[in-house]
């Protein structure tokens, strides 16, 4: 048997500006992950087996009914160059929350691309994978920045300008941020779509605002670096207002951005698509507990503390 595992990832900075060539960084979440096992078959066939959605079926009934994960392994073989599909049992399970923001999808198509790539025999760069899982991506989201598939390949810090190698980063000290779910699925390709819409009628007033967005991500990057963690707290309310103005944030997400920020957080913003899913706060040390209660108080449907270093 051969396991794979991906972890999940979040947004600290720059989503959605990211999208018009803005810089964003974002983390591996890495107490989540996608895992991948790959057994033998018991029979000639291609078995997936998903009980997380619910699926135990053959790869063939499951092309037969386009569903994503066939079409996702099918990108992986034809990218890998693979004559056929191979008399395996593959089994997919993860701990990511599905549709938050957290990378549920991109990490269970990255844990694939290795776990098949291995099986294949085919050994495969961070490079390779990042591409692939980027092919992967676009069949589902349109137009992506390729931000979520790199911060999960590499696995480390990642600031993010679309079209351009990673770079990674290192916190000079560690910081620890709360992550807390509305529990509403993030609708990523309606608010992309919209954003969208909106600089197509007014381009010079949403580039001013992506700028400004891609200068708080460059600042954010500085201060990380610098160890100068607590400037974060303004950065993340800086950017929270704008994506307010992009329409991407919610009553959820600004109801649990106060109550974080009430609690004692030095900053708190949404993180992904918005419009539900996910926002962070910046914890100080010693107030874990207290802005925990207060975003639970706040309606989150779950969270977790996690810290970048
Ligand atoms: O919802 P998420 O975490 O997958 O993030 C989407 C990020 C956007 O910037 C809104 C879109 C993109 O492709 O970068």
């Amino acid at each position: 048997m051969l396991s794979s595992f991906a972890p999940g990832k979040i947004i600290l900075f720059g989503e959605h500006a990211v999208v018009y060539g803005q810089p964003a960084l974002a983390v591996p979440v890495t107490q989540l992950s996608a895992r991948v096992d790959i057994e033998d078959s018991p029979d000639e066939q291609t078995w997936i087996d998903a009980p997380d959605i619910g699926v135990t079926a053959t790869l063939e009934d499951l092309r037969r009914d386009t569903h994503p994960l066939a079409f996702v392994i099918g990108v992986i073989y034809n990218s890998l160059g693979a004559r056929r599909f191979l008399p395996i049992r593959i089994r997919i399970t993860s701990t990511i929350p599905i549709a938050s923001g957290l990378g549920s999808g991109t990490a269970v198509s990255i844990a694939l691309i290795r776990a098949l790539a291995t099986t294949i025999g085919l050994p495969v760069s961070n490079e390779q994978v990042n591409t692939i899982a980027f092919e992967a991506e676009r069949v589902y989201h349109g137009a992506p920045s390729g931000i979520d598939n790199t911060v999960i390949t590499y696995s480390q810090p990642i600031y993010f300008i679309k079209g351009q190698p990673p770079e990674t980063f290192q916190a000079r000290e560690a910081f620890t941020i709360a992550i807390a779910d509305t529990g509403i699925p993030a609708p990523t390709r309606d608010a992309v779509a919209d954003v969208r819409r909106m600089w197509q009628q007014k381009p010079e007033q949403w580039e001013a605002v992506f700028t400004r967005v891609g200068g708080i991500a460059r600042a954010a990057r500085e201060k990380i670096e610098s160890g100068q963690v607590e400037a974060l707290g303004p950065l993340m309310d800086e950017n929270h207002a704008l994506l307010q103005e992009m329409t991407v944030s919610s009553a959820e997400l600004d109801r649990l951005v106060e109550a974080a920020r009430s609690a004692g957080a030095l900053g708190a913003k949404l993180s992904g698509g918005g419009r539900g899913g996910n926002m962070i706060a910046l914890v100080p040390s010693g107030a874990g507990e207290q802005v925990q209660a207060a975003l639970e108080a706040a309606g989150a449907a779950g969270i977790l503390l996690t810290t970048v270093q």
